[in-house]
């Protein structure tokens, strides 16, 4: 069932080039001039309705939702908010029917994001499922459901899922934007077209593993990694970090690149190493900056960036490369080395990669 391969996880990693590619297929034009989201009929109206979108979800999902804010606000430009879902049920949050809430589950099983669905449309919001499981607890509770067809999901460490819930919540941003006319017809097609080289993309990245390895193997020993970036680089440093921890019990945090100097730069000192993603141009220099900033403490910096980028080279240690892309899409190639370095460190650590210690993976209870 394993299909060759060691350990579910890495045959579900593996598995991303076609849950992506099933995940937008039949939703794309023919010609790449729109996102076809029957599943939705909305109309402007029911757009301009949506004052504010709030995306609801745990871990790996909720990773998911911060991307999807930047989409949305950015191509459809509605305010969104975010939220945990355990956070999310009790705080009272303020909502009524001018709002839309996504809740966003693999599962669509996980007790904390079910009960924020009800909520929510207790409080009178519309809402939204994106989810992998057809018929599961959330998708029978949403006003409307997009699947995200990743197939099934076994490993406790989310991958697949992850990767097709980004492109969901891209293609619903575009349908959104499309609806609103907040992009043009030519920057809307532009982005369909990026969506649509993703598949080979992402195999690209797989057909060369090596260089992952031998990092994972030569810092899978460290006790501390850090993660830092700005944008959309910090929310797939979210997600990097929580991998990492997960399964290979390695302590790593996340930072918004520019937040180091409020605190975290004191636990940079020599030999830690620090993950910095640079693959959003708008914000390309000052990442930079925050790179020398590490460096200049001596810690170890592994640099993730889109192919071509020359620069970064001259800052870093070692650069991992990604296929070049709209920085819109960067994080659903950028996520792929670090799941893989997640992976191989846990091996080289000797870890029960699929069954993570003191996890489940679908959390039913509260
Ligand atoms: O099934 P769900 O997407 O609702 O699950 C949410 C989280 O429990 C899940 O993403 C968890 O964080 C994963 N183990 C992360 O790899």
């Amino acid at each position: 069932e394993k299909g060759g391969y060691e350990h579910f996880m890495i045959k579900e990693i593996y598995e991303q080039p076609k849950a992506v590619r099933e995940t937008m297929s039949s939703r794309l034009a023919k010609d790449d001039s729109s996102v076809l989201l029957d599943e939705l009929k909305w109309n402007k109206h029911d757009l301009k309705a949506f004052k504010k979108i709030f995306i609801v979800a745990c871990g790996t999902a909720y990773h998911a939702g911060v991307v999807g804010k930047y989409y949305i606000e950015k191509l459809a430009r509605i305010p969104v908010e975010v939220d945990i879902a355990s956070e999310f049920r009790y705080r009272s949050p303020l909502l009524d029917e001018n709002n839309l809430t996504i809740v966003i589950s693999q599962s669509g099983e996980t007790s904390d994001t079910l009960a924020a669905l009800k909520e929510a449309k207790r409080l009178g919001s519309r809402t939204l499922a994106v989810t992998n499981v057809v018929g599961s607890s959330i998708a029978r509770e949403a006003d409307n459901v997009i699947y995200t067809w990743a197939g099934p999901e076994i490993a406790v460490a989310s991958t697949k899922a992850y990767t097709t819930q980004l492109v969901t919540m891209f293609m619903l941003a575009v349908y959104m934007a499309d609806l609103k006319a907040t992009v043009s017809p030519e920057r809307s097609k532009e982005l369909i077209k990026a969506l649509r080289n993703l598949p080979g993309q992402l195999h690209e990245i797989l057909e060369d593993v090596e260089p992952i390895k031998t990092f994972a193997q030569r810092y899978g020993f460290n006790e501390d990694v850090f993660f830092i970036g700005r944008s959309l680089d910090y929310a797939v440093a979210l997600e990097g970090s929580l991998k990492l921890k997960e399964i290979s019990y390695i302590h790593a945090e996340a930072y918004a690149a520019g937040e180091l100097k409020h605190g975290t730069l004191a636990l940079i000192i020599e030999g830690v190493p620090v993950i910095a993603l640079a693959t959003q141009s708008d914000v390309y220099e000052k990442t930079l900056s925050n790179i020398k900033e590490v460096k200049a403490r001596d810690a170890v910096v592994i640099g993730l960036a889109l192919k071509g980028d020359k620069q970064i080279e001259k800052y870093v240690d070692h650069t991992i490369y990604i296929p070049d892309t709209d920085q819109l899409l960067a994080p659903i190639l950028a996520v792929i080395p670090l799941q893989l370095l997640a992976y191989y460190a846990a091996v080289t650590r000797g870890c029960d990669v699929d069954k993570p210690r003191n996890l489940a993976k679908s959390v039913t209870v509260e």
